[in-house]
């Protein structure tokens, strides 16, 4: 049956990336903690066999458990980031043994499913065990970045945007309701804070047509940005100031350029990539330096999924079909975003470009439920975090996997986070009254 054998190559394809990122490092280095951050790569590869045994083994399958004294250490709320190292984890020879033997029940489990119960229905606890790996997948790659030392890590470049005419520098959204999420019918593997399905109003605006570049924040770097308070909210700019925060993570001023440091190599900006690393206070700051603001996240979603022509909601900006590579720049193919204006394939109906991959877009909105919300099948996936200060950032990065990016996927972090793979891009409204467009 073609749902059992989706479920198979998305939890396989995950599989892979998860030893790739790990295999790659000696066991010093996979026991390390590279930021206080993140997790020592250890503990997300036993946490992450752990939760497959928790949903696949145990509570789909209804099988014994495997190693239920793991349980504890590997929560991810009994034992915050910081303190993950000095646990008594399981030695890296000894985790992948552990993750071998729970997806061998996995499969097993699967070959049994049925369709019965809510948990399983269209195999959603298979997809979201799946996406769950991916999003470690794509939080190793961050503590990848964040590593000091020689590169381990290497892919070809993204490709380049197209020659000729580059796009408009915005889009226009028209005025009116479309209908944000979806259900477990539409997507059966979308996970509890994307449903349900609900119409939004959301007024005409402009929205930048491709995320904001290096070269565009590096003039907002030289008009002193980060020195004059009025750009920035009264939070960050105390953030600002106590952090000593003057550009992105992991640039540094080499006379009048900038280098960065990329997955151990380091390299100037490149101008036309967009701009990566930088936190919600920092994207808000340029927004409203630039004359504009950050989209929301309704707003977001419209531009990213609402088709004029039916007035139907699609799955991703470019319709219904799966991501391939000349939609996007997702699944880790390439290890940085591709540059400003690329993957005309990919555009939305609107015309906006690369909202889904390449980097995370900060929204102005904070993570909240959609009316109807129902946490599915825990609270500590979504439910906990919601209102709670965090903000929603949309579309995936290159660092994302395709299983776990759609046009109604969320994402979320605090306004102060920098090390996943976030930019953003700016918006406006429309009403003839609004602050006039000051131009990137
Ligand atoms: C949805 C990316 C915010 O990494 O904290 C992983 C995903 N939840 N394990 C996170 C998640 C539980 C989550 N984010
Ligand atoms: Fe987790």
């Amino acid at each position: 049956m073609a749902a059992r054998r989706a479920a198979a190559s998305a939890l396989e394809l995950a599989r892979r990336r998860t030893l790739g990122l790990t295999d790659c490092l000696p066991d010093e280095e996979l026991v390390a903690q590279h930021s206080p951050l993140m997790s020592p790569l250890v503990w997300d590869l036993t946490h992450i066999g752990n939760q497959e045994e928790i949903w696949l083994v145990r509570t789909a399958g209804r099988r014994p458990a495997l190693r239920p004294e793991l349980d504890e250490l590997y929560d991810a709320f009994r034992n915050p980031r910081a303190d993950r190292p000095a646990l008594p984890l399981l030695p890296p020879a000894e985790a992948r043994r552990y993750l071998a033997t729970v997806r061998e029940r996995s499969h097993q489990v699967l070959d049994a499913a049925s369709d019965d119960r809510p948990l399983l229905a269209g195999g959603f606890v298979f997809g979201m065990v799946a996406q769950h790996e991916q999003q470690h997948d794509e939080t190793m790659l961050a503590t990848h970045q964040l590593r000091r030392g020689p590169a381990v890590l290497d892919a070809p470049d993204p490709p380049p945007a197209p020659g000729g005419a580059p796009p408009p520098p915005e889009v226009l959204v028209p005025g009116g309701p479309f209908t944000m999420g979806v259900d477990a019918r539409t997507d059966p593997w979308a996970l509890d804070n994307e449903r349900p399905a609900h119409r939004v109003e959301v007024p005409a605006f402009w929205l930048d047509t491709h995320p904001v570049s290096n070269a565009a924040f590096q003039e907002f770097v030289a008009d002193g940005g980060y020195r004059e308070p009025r750009w920035w909210t009264p939070e960050g700019w105390a953030h600002r100031q106590r952090q000593g925060l003057f550009a992105p993570l992991f640039w540094w001023a080499d006379g009048d350029r900038w280098l960065r440091r990329r997955f151990g190599r380091v390299e100037p900006v490149p101008p036309e990539e967009p701009v990566l690393h930088v936190c919600w206070y920092e994207a808000d700051a340029y927004a409203r330096w630039a004359g504009r603001r950050l989209p929301t996240e309704a707003e977001w979603e419209k531009a990213a999924r609402h088709d004029p022509a039916t007035g139907r909601s699609l799955r991703h900006p470019w319709g219904d079909a799966a991501p391939g590579p000349e939609h996007a720049n997702l699944d880790q193919r390439h290890l940085r975003p591709a540059p400003v204006g690329g993957y005309p394939a990919g555009a939305a109906p609107c015309g906006a470009r690369q909202l889904l991959g390449d980097v995370w877009e900060w929204t102005a909105s904070d993570f909240g439920p959609y009316p109807g919300f129902a946490a599915f099948p825990y609270r500590e996936y979504s439910e906990v975090f919601l209102d709670r200060g965090y903000k929603v950032l949309r579309g995936g990065s290159f660092g994302t996997a395709a299983v776990a990016c759609r046009g109604t996927f969320r994402n979320w972090d605090l306004p102060v986070r920098r090390q996943i793979f976030a930019g953003f891009r700016t918006a406006r409204s429309a009403e003839p009254d609004a602050a006039p467009h000051r131009g990137r």
